[in-house]
């Protein structure tokens, strides 16, 4: 058979590359697990993230990160990465995203990193916070952070055929939400509380026929962006506004640039046509396993999608304990 020649070639798939940079972070932050040290948990991953991500071939620049390079010795926003041959892209890494989680040994904490073309990432600045809500494909078009809630919950069970008390709605534990707490119930819809882990919770919001239809609420901005990177590979879609919490917030971002009352879709979020996602469970959630460790070595799952060809990959794998200690030293002991 003769290949059209129209037809683009295959080119390299860089979230397969990827897929051992958070698979190395999730082994070295579960040693961590239920062990009450945020931070010790988190520099793990870090570190172990790093040092994969020198193994990838890319001229990629942190567009978010663990902060600013002052604060941040590591993956800091800014830094470059990779050996500087093509492609250029923007990277954004959360090695841990559930630091709490993973220290309290709660579900739902993963290894996260998303690429995509060079200047195609939101740079969240000084905006630390967003409104989000997401969904699946088949309720996008409902998708509204102006229309009340319980009127959305309402189109979202006539567009499912469900009685309101059917429809779930995720969203982080957190006194900010009251009121939309009070709209929830006060629709007849259920609520999914989270402690934290809002990248996991949009994952199973935008999956069709999961338990939960809509996540809502304000979360971390830089969340945001990952989950949108997620959603434009796996389907679905995401809304979200910045959220400053104060005047101080509020001037720094007009400062940079920000109109905070533009509704940031997940083509605002990241624009790139070519994303590339990767997450691996760290402890066990609704998406994905936890690290396992055996007297062998690991056992790893990771979820690793590219936009652009639409592959979405779940992908097991086996640690062998030696040549792992070999390669990533006491971040494994
Ligand atoms: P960390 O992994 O940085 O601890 O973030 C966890 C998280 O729960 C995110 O998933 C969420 O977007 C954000 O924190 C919410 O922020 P806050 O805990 O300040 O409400």
């Amino acid at each position: 058979m003769s290949e059209s020649p129209s037809a683009p070639a295959p080119d390299r798939n860089l979230a397969l590359e990827l897929v051992r940079t958070t698979e190395y972070a999730a082994i070295a932050a579960s040693r961590w697990t239920g062990r009450g040290q945020k931070e010790s948990a988190d520099g793990a991953a870090v570190d172990a993230m790093r040092l994969m991500l020198d193994t990838v071939r890319m001229d990629g620049t942190v567009v978010i990160g663990e902060g600013e390079k002052d604060e941040a010795p590591m993956l800091y926003n800014g830094e470059r990465i990779g050996d500087g041959s093509p492609p250029l892209v923007d990277i954004a890494v959360d090695p841990l995203e559930g630091t709490d989680l993973c220290a309290r040994g709660l579900p739902n904490s993963l290894a996260v990193i998303a690429l995509a073309e060079r200047g195609t990432m939101f740079d969240p600045g000084p905006c630390v916070y967003m409104e989000k809500m997401a969904t699946s494909r088949s309720l996008a078009h409902l998708l509204d952070l102006d229309r009340p809630l319980g009127e959305t919950l309402a189109l979202i069970a006539k567009e499912k055929g469900t009685p309101i008390g059917d429809v779930m709605v995720i969203m982080l534990d957190r006194p900010r939400h009251d009121e939309a707490v009070r709209e929830i119930r006060d629709a007849g819809a259920r609520i999914r509380f989270i402690p934290h882990g809002d990248v996991s919770a949009a994952l199973i919001a935008v999956t069709e026929d999961s338990p939960v239809d809509l996540l809502w609420g304000i979360g971390g901005t830089p969340e945001g962006v990952l989950s949108a990177a997620a959603i434009k590979c796996i389907g679905g879609k995401i809304i979200g506004r910045l959220w400053p919490r104060d005047d101080g917030e509020r001037s720094a971002a007009a400062e940079g640039g920000y109109d905070v009352t533009e509704i940031l879709d997940t083509d605002r979020l990241v624009a790139g046509d070519d994303v590339f996602f990767s997450a691996t469970g760290v402890t066990d959630g609704d998406m994905l396993a936890g690290v396992r460790f055996t007297a062998q070595g690991a056992t790893t799952e990771s979820l690793v999608m590219r936009s652009r060809s639409g592959t979405v990959r779940r992908i097991s794998a086996t640690h062998d304990r030696p040549k792992l200690r070999a390669l990533m030293g006491s971040r494994v002991d």
